[in-house]
Order: structure tokens, then sequence, then C-alpha cells
């Protein structure tokens, strides 16, 4: 299913290669004020970009509201954008009809749809659609704004080159909205050079990597979430997991909680300013599946692109002989950069959603 939440549905739609992608946001409340303006900044910062991390297609990602706007204000009915597919290049895709790319979704989509899914440039499957939920994310990150909530997020590694971390305990907003409107969000500027050197060097290979997107949100309230099936990490996660690409999810100190005591990984509680806060933050903002109203931090692990231009080994479908097979089309040797954006929106949805099944957004 392309469709998912509660009180605020959304539907994506399209492929890569077809007439138009778009999105269908139902759910959402009448009277909330749309800066378009800052819609285009979030979609611009997953579109290709200038090629020097991207892929080289040229693509404009201009929404076109289509539906549940007007002046400037959201009706309160089905919300629809729909944006064009301008620089389709179908013929590049021909030889995979038939020959899938090793760990695309080529295959797995032959099997379950017949052979009938146009999966020229990834299909419904590809990274492309990830400019529907950009939409998504830009609208609904409005709403939360206006409740105090922040997003931002950065590349914490590319490979084996790590960014500065975010303080876990209290994310700088300041650093949070600089660099959630940056193409390629990275804290350290060093840092950020030797992330472009190595894309140049994997796109001379005709190799990929992947790497980790940091995400903090602030101001959320605590008491958001459930237990069991109705936790916040499950919600979040089944969010994220609809980005193509990624590979794993983890929040506050995640996997390395595992190298640690108890006593070192417990966050004591204090009180400040009258409010119950942790001292520390290794659960990154959830406990029993609530928000304790402590920064939301999550880590979000994407894999090397697989469309890769080095020869592959696969199998003809056709003949059922193995075949070599050589990628054409323009493909991004990391696409975590432009993840960034793809992370944020997820989770700006996902709270929305939540939000407003608690009556917090009317
Ligand atoms: C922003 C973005 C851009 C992507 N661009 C490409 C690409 O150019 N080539 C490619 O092979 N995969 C790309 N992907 C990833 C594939 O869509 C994904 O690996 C594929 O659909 C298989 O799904 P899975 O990796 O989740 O198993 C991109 C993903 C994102 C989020």
């Amino acid at each position: 299913m392309s469709s998912i939440g509660n009180q605020l549905k959304i539907t994506i739609f399209g492929e890569s290669h077809g007439p138009a992608i778009g999105v269908t946001m139902d759910g959402l409340p009448g009277g909330q004020p749309l800066d378009f303006d800052a819609v285009l900044v979030q979609m611009a910062r997953r579109a290709p970009g200038d090629g020097r991390y991207g892929t080289y297609r040229k693509e404009a990602d201009y929404p076109e509201i289509i539906s549940g706007v007007k002046d400037g204000v959201t009706t309160g009915f089905p919300l629809c954008a729909m944006i064009q597919n301008t620089n389709a290049h179908s013929n590049d895709y021909k030889n995979l009809r038939r020959v899938p790319r090793p760990s695309h979704a080529d295959y797995t989509a032959f099997v379950k749809y017949h052979g009938a899914a146009d999966m020229a440039g990834g299909g419904h499957f590809s990274g492309r659609l990830t400019a529907p939920l950009v939409f998504a994310g830009a609208v609904c990150r409005q709403m939360l704004e206006r409740q105090g909530i922040i997003i931002g997020a950065h590349v914490r590694s590319l490979y084996n080159i790590e960014d500065d971390p975010f303080d876990p305990v209290q994310p700088d907003t300041t650093l949070l909205n600089t660099l959630n409107k940056q193409p390629f969000a990275v804290c350290n500027d060093t840092a950020k050079q030797n992330m472009y050197d190595l894309i140049a060097t994997c796109r001379k290979e005709l190799d990929s990597v992947g790497g980790i997107v940091e995400l903090a949100a602030v101001g959320l309230p605590a008491g958001l979430g459930g237990p069991l099936f109705a936790g916040l990490e499950g919600k979040l996660s089944q969010y994220l997991f609809g980005i193509p690409a990624v590979r794993g999810v983890s929040f506050g100190t995640g996997f390395a909680a595992t190298r640690m005591h108890g006593s070192e990984h417990n966050d004591s509680f204090t009180v400040q300013d009258g409010r119950v806060v942790t001292v520390t933050n290794h659960c990154g903002g959830i406990q029993g599946g609530i928000t304790n109203g402590m920064p939301l931090i999550l880590q979000v692990a994407f894999k090397p692109t697989s469309s890769i231009s080095r020869e592959q080994q696969s199998v003809n479908l056709d003949t059922m002989q193995p075949e070599t097979l050589v990628i054409k089309g323009r493909h991004d040797p990391c696409i975590v950069p432009r993840a960034v954006v793809c992370v944020e929106s997820a989770v700006a949805v996902c709270l929305t959603d939540l939000l407003l099944q608690n009556g917090l957004i009317q």
C-alpha cells in the first residue's frame, strides 16, 4: 500500500517515468495557512541539485496544487499535489525489463506484479517518489512549527566520514533551523568537503556509498504515543522505512546501548523550570513507546545506491541464463544528502498525524 496514517492519511501515486507523480493528503484541518515558497525550499533540497553529489537527472519538482488549498489556506478537504515528470529517459531502462538490477526492486516487482509494473527509472519504487513525501512533509512542518516543534536533520556519516553529532539533550535550534533549509545538510564544514570529495571519487570509480542521517525534533509534548504496537518508535519506523534504500532506524543511543551498563545508559530525572526533564537522553525522547518531552533523536541508515555503472552479474528472466548487466541512466553515487529532507518529511507527517489524533492541532 502506498497510503499511511490515521487522522491524516497520505497516499503517494505515480511512477518515475509516467506523466506525473503526486500525493493526496486527507484529514488536514481547514484554515491552516500554507506558505508555498517555504514548500518550494523543501522541494529544492530533494531535487537533483547541481550534480556535485546527486544524479544528473534535472527536474523542476514543482508541485501543482490541484485541490485542498484556497487563498493560501487549507480548506479541510483532500489536498492533492501533482509533480510533472519532465525529464524521463525511459530508453535507458529498456535492458532492465528482463535483466533485473542487483539490489534494486526490479526482480521482486517482476515477481509480485507478474511483469506488469512500469519499472522504467524504478517505477513506483523510485527515489523520485520521495518528492510527494517531501511536499506532504513541507505542509506538515509548517503546522508543527506553529506548535513550537522544530525538526532538523543532517548527514551524520557518509561511508566512513563522520559529521559532528547533535547534542541529544539540547540540540541547537538555530542550527536545526539552518540545516533544515540546506540542500546538503552537514554541521562540520571539513566533514562536508570530505563527503563531496568521496562522492566525486565514487562517481569516477562507477561505484556508490551509503550513510546515516541523524534527526532531532524539539518541542514535542510528553505523552504522545502508546504501548506495545502503538509505540512511537514503531509508528515512526513505518513512515521511515517507506523511504527507498532505508536499511535501519535507531533511537537515541541506538545499538550502542548494547555496549553500555544500565548505570551509564539510564537517563536520570531532574526538575528544570518546574518541568521533569532527564539529564542525559540515551532513549532519544521515547520511553515505553511514549514521548517524555525530551528531544526526539533518531538515526536512519541508507544503503549504497544499488544502480552502479560497473558491470554486474544478473540473470535474463526470459532465457533464465546468466547475463552481464551494465546500467545506463542517471543515478546518484550517494543518495544520503538528498535523503535528509526525506527523513525530516517522513517524521513531520507522522508527528502531525499523532498531534491531530491527540487534538493538539485543530
Ligand atoms: C532521494 C532518493 C534517490 C534515489 N535515487 C536512486 C538512484 O538514482 N538509483 C538507485 O538505484 N536507487 C536510488 N534510490 C534508492 C532506490 O529507490 C531503492 O534502493 C530501490 O527502490 C530498492 O528499494 P530498497 O533499497 O528499499 O530495497 C534513491 C532513494 C532515495 C531516497
